[in-house]
């Protein structure tokens, strides 16, 4: 498990890794420290010795991100991650960059892993805002594939597609899943989803497929978005009262959300933890719940 240091100043991170000290061993790094403490903040963390995922979402041309994961290497962080819809070159170019830069400190090799799809993002905004017309699921098993095409070594996914992303991509593919969210106390676990595969009808683009002609430009129809290619209309969820002893989780931002105990159930390898713990009266107790619950941080 990794707490997402996601605090404004180093006084702030530092305060907070000491809270924890003893209780966790890894941290998530993510833009808003770095951006405003910068590589003083691994140091710190690795000076603790915290083991440190640098969270950075590299999206830019293969050149530019090759770069810049030379750089991330250079600190010593055991993981860092780029965007998966960045496309196949620029994710070959975050590979191949972390093991010549490895090789050329002397240091280990940190795991490079692909975003999917964002925890914050569900159906109706991905297609509607990001125009990527497939459900979830399949745009994540695609860019899964992609990233695994590329020579990455796993993906930053949510853990509603933790399950599916193990059957489809096979045990050795690291899965780290955000998105955590504790039962409130006195909560009962709801029955676990059953893996479905995504929808046929709705399939993803092949990676490595070939070329389509291009289709003219049509300005899409704003009152009315079109509906997926091929795609078939659900039915509307039915309504459900709720449950008392199944209050819903607080999600925040996040939308694709579980319980750690599910998230480690379905197949994770890392669980990243931010506002549960960071804002909890008390970040050690919060953590400590979470890595009971989990058996082992
Ligand atoms: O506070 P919370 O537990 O929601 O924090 C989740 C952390 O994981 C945040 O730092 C967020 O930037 C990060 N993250 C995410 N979704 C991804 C990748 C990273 O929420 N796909």
């Amino acid at each position: 498990m990794l707490v997402a240091l996601d605090v404004s100043s180093l006084d702030e991170a530092s305060a907070l890794l000491g809270r924890l000290d003893g209780v966790l061993t890894g941290c998530k790094i993510g833009s808003q420290l770095f951006t405003s403490a910068g590589p003083a903040a691994i140091e710190t963390a690795l000076k603790r010795g915290f083991r440190v995922f640098l969270d950075l979402k590299f999206h830019d041309i293969p050149n530019t991100v090759a770069a810049a994961v030379r750089e991330a290497t250079r600190f010593g962080i055991f993981m860092l991650n780029i965007h998966a819809s960045g496309g196949l070159a620029m994710a070959r170019a975050a590979a191949e960059a972390a093991v010549k830069a490895a090789g050329d400190f002397g240091i280990p090799r940190p795991l490079c892993l692909g975003v999917t799809v964002l925890t914050s993002l569900d159906r109706k905004a991905l297609q509607r805002e990001v125009g990527v017309p497939t459900s979830v699921e399949a745009h994540v098993l695609h860019l899964a594939g992609l990233a695994r095409e590329a020579g990455l070594d796993g993906c930053v996914a949510s853990p509603q597609e933790i399950g599916l992303l193990r059957l489809a991509m096979g045990q050795e593919w690291v899965i780290v899943t955000p998105g955590i969210r504790p039962l409130p106390s006195g909560g009962v676990e709801r029955k676990a989803e059953p893996v479905r595969l995504p929808d046929r009808r709705n399939p993803p683009l092949p990676t490595g497929g070939v070329e389509r002609k291009a289709e003219p430009v049509r300005l899409p129809d704003r009152r009315n978005p079109p509906l997926p290619t091929g795609g078939v209309e659900r039915g509307v969820e039915p309504v459900r009262l709720p449950d008392r002893r199944n209050p819903p989780l607080p999600t925040d931002d996040q939308v694709r959300i579980a319980t750690p105990r599910r998230a480690l159930a379905a197949g994770a390898d890392y669980l990243v933890v931010g506002r549960p713990i960071t804002g909890a009266q008390d970040p050690a107790a919060a953590a400590t719940a979470i890595v009971a619950e989990l058996g082992g941080p």
